[in-house]
């Protein structure tokens, strides 16, 4: 395969995985796929910056023979241990034993426990440099960004950050840059994987932003592990990450519910119609239904989280309780919350999740809003009240 370099002497050995559509688990829908991100600088010493998930390792290896006989390698960067950019090094390492490996402190305690090998291997911290030949890197640690063992790597000459996961997005296309895909869709990408990846981890970002500036870094690309890298306009993407980091969102609406007969169901849709008489946008979604990373992907901007569900045994059904334990652990912080749900003798269901928002840190300001079975006339104008008190909330938050 011809492998077109980024910038002279440094090509792209990753790999697209085009039919990825679950990542870290099941906890991630990728519907557009995904990439592992791998670099090849040829210089005196041949040095690759990170490696892809172990099931492509083959493919990995095929890229570099491509370019230089594997055996050559004399420097592997290790930004981050997580199995989607280290998993191919136990099958490269046979081809190159004598490479040394770069990386955090907690990189070497992470890839002893996941591979139990010992490997050469060099800590490296912020400001460490390494002389290629010609060219430069330095060090960034980028501590939960996403994992302790994170970093970032800077080349000097070529002005190119290396970022890992940061600035990433799960999406699949035989186009490397910004300029040569649909911005809506790359930035919908990005907000999607910080969204769902990255949001318990806003505060460190927001401090590694402000680091990143002070160091004053020229900066001509931000090459990624996932995706698309970033050379028309890495500005872009860090103004990006400075308001999500800062938790701004929009004065919108999610809904999200989970109905066992439909009682829960008809309080939602009538809550919308409220939310909607104010002017408000909102979003339903039926937690049993849907895509839960889309749901996560429009809670990332919006103000305001109502959550319901029917009681059933002694609390919240599965889907939900499923679905709100995922939030719990994204920490969402700086939203407005309320609860809604249906009931036949006992009102557990609505208790538990006024206690899951407290817990989320989300600020209830209207009670709850809880109906014996099925609402009647004045059940449903009470659900809609209810969603115009919430959407009102919302706007003068
Ligand atoms: Fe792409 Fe944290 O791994």
């Amino acid at each position: 395969m011809a492998v077109n370099p980024i910038a002279p002497g440094i090509y792209p050995v990753g790999v697209i995985d085009w039919n990825a559509r679950h990542f870290h688990g099941h906890t991630y829908s990728t519907k557009r796929g995904t990439t592992y991100n791998a670099y090849l600088i040829v210089d005196k010493k041949i040095t690759l910056i990170d490696t892809v998930y172990g099931p492509f390792s083959d493919e990995l290896l095929a890229n570099i023979r491509a370019i230089v006989p594997p055996e050559k390698i004399d420097t592997i960067i290790v930004n981050h241990v997580e199995t989607d950019h280290s998993g191919a090094l136990p099958e490269l390492m046979k081809h190159c034993p004598r490479a040394k490996l770069h990386g955090t402190a907690k990189c070497q305690q992470g890839l002893e426990k996941y591979y139990h090998e010992k490997w050469d291997f060099q800590v490296v911290k912020t400001g460490d440099k390494l002389n290629l030949g010609a060219r430069n890197l330095t060090f960034i640690e980028a501590t939960m960004i996403h994992w302790p063992d994170s970093m970032f790597t800077y080349l000097v000459e070529e002005q190119i950050l290396f970022s890992n996961d940061a600035f990433g997005q799960h999406y699949a296309t035989s186009e490397r840059f910004d300029d040569e895909v649909p911005n809506e869709v790359l930035m919908e990408e990005a907000a999607k994987y910080y969204a769902n990846i990255l949001w318990p981890f806003s505060s460190l970002i927001a401090r590694k932003l402000d680091e990143i500036r002070s160091l004053n870094l020229p900066l001509k690309m931000i090459a990624t592990a996932h995706g698309i890298s970033w050379r028309k306009d890495p500005g872009q993407i860090l103004e990006a990450y400075g308001r999500w980091a800062a938790n701004e969102c929009q004065p919108k609406v999610v809904v999200t519910y989970e109905t066992m007969w439909g009682s829960t169901e008809k309080m939602a849709r009538k809550i919308v119609e409220g939310i909607t008489a104010e002017g408000v946008s909102v979003k339903l979604f039926d937690a049993a239904v849907s895509d839960r990373t889309e749901i996560i992907y429009e809670m990332f901007t919006s103000k305001g989280y109502l959550i319901g569900s029917s009681n059933h045994d002694s609390g919240i059904l599965p889907s939900m309780t499923s679905f709100l334990d995922f939030v719990k652990g994204l920490k969402p912080q700086n939203r407005f919350g309320g609860v809604f749900g249906s009931y036949g003798w006992s009102g557990l269901a609505v208790k538990q999740m006024e206690l899951i928002l407290k817990e989320c840190g989300i600020e209830q300001k209207q009670p709850s809003l809880a109906i014996q079975y099925a609402p009647d006339a004045e059940g449903l104008q009470r659900c809609f009240e209810f969603g115009r008190e919430f959407a009102r909330i919302v706007k003068a938050a």
